[in-house]
């Protein structure tokens, strides 16, 4: 059985390139033998990331994700039974909040600014589509 979960949080001491790849580093590692998809979305200060696979694989890596240190203030959005995952495509793809254009993001918020802990779990997602659809996102299978 396929779950979809969307949390946000936020950046302890930023979120620098370096971290970035480390985290992606680790879902590349370890996403696939469990069959867990998704994209990370990430600014200077907040990440977003959305996850989908099996109920099991994924309510164990967001344990192990609730009690990263590179985090804090995680706080789950959405999380839903799905019969079709949306974000097949990706182990784990990546998304630069920070360089999404302001009109895109003012579809979505009062202001031209990503703030995942004032918005709704469906807002986040309609976002995260709107990278999709604007080719915002960047990614490997
Ligand atoms: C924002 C964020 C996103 C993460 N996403 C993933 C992910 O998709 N897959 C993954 O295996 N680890 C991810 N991690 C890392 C996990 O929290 C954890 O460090 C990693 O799975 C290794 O755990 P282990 O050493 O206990 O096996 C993420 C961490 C952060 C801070």
């Amino acid at each position: 059985m396929l779950v979809r979960l969307l949390y946000a949080s936020r950046a302890a001491g930023g979120a620098p390139a370096d971290v970035i790849h480390q985290i992606m580093t680790q879902a590349h590692a370890h996403n696939p033998q469990h069959g867990i998809t998704g994209i990370l979305c990430h600014s200077d200060k907040v990440y977003m990331q959305v996850l989908e696979g099996g109920r099991g694989p994924i309510n164990a890596l967001y344990a192990k994700i609730l009690h990263d240190p590179r985090h804090t203030d995680v706080v789950l959005l959405h999380y839903e039974e799905i019969t079709e995952r949306r974000y097949a495509c990706w182990t784990m793809a990546q998304a630069n909040l920070s360089k999404v254009n302001a009109s895109t993001l003012l579809r979505f918020a009062e202001l031209p600014e990503v703030d995942p802990h004032a918005t709704s779990g469906k807002h986040a997602l309609a976002l995260i589509d709107e990278l999709m659809a604007t080719a915002t996102i960047v990614g490997r299978p």
